[in-house]
């Protein structure tokens, strides 16, 4: 049987619940440990790994700093990455750099002007959010990436995260969470 790692960052809790969700639909058919970042030390035994995590600033910095530190060893099985986030501009590509991303349908918003992009519009686009994270560990390729809408409070964020979400990403509170999206996407991996 395969032995499957998922592994998440997460500040206020919601993408934690996204990786107990993406680990109950993995165990159906793999055995599956779920660990905090800090606690994933050894990825030695497992036949393929999940890492999850949330648009902080840019990707979880502790997400990326774990990418780049297990380079080798990610580089060696089948790697899948998930991101949480509230704003994505809504663009067209279903790749990026050869990886197939899958897309929360319902988290991409249109434009104003398609032609010409707003600083905010331009700052939460894919390319944005993704390419760094591929930049980050160069010689590891995700066989997929999803980008699922998250969830955010700002009573409970210091005042300097509620001004750069509230101001940069524009992002309203809520959640959007789309349990239906996760799970579609985690019963699709390491068929291979
Ligand atoms: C300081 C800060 C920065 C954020 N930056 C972004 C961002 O750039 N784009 C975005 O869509 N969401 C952004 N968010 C929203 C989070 O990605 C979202 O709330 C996520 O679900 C948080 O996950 P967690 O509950 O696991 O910490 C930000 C939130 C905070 C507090």
């Amino acid at each position: 049987m395969k032995k499957i790692l998922v592994t998440y960052a997460s500040n206020a809790g919601s993408t934690a619940k996204i990786a107990q969700a993406v680990a109950a639909e993995l165990a159906k058919t793999a055995e599956v440990d779920i660990l905090p970042l800090e606690k994933a030390t050894a990825l030695e035994g497992y036949s393929a790994v999940v890492l999850g995590a949330p648009m902080i600033l840019g990707w979880h910095r502790g997400a990326l700093a774990f990418l780049k530190r297990n380079q080798d060893s990610l580089s060696r099985v089948p790697l899948a990455i998930f991101v949480t986030c509230m704003s994505l501009t809504k663009t067209d590509e279903t790749s990026l750099e050869g990886v197939p991303l899958f897309v929360d349908e319902k988290l991409p918003k249109p434009p104003k002007n398609s032609g010409r992009l707003s600083f905010r519009e331009n700052y939460t686009t894919l390319k944005k959010y993704l390419m760094p994270i591929l930049k980050a560990a160069p010689a590891v390729k995700p066989v997929s990436i999803g980008v699922f809408g998250g969830s955010l409070q700002y009573f409970n964020l210091q005042w300097w995260a509620a001004i750069f979400a509230l101001l940069i990403v524009q992002a309203q509170p809520g959640d959007k969470r789309n349990w239906k999206a996760i799970e579609a996407w985690a019963s699709g991996l390491f068929k291979e």
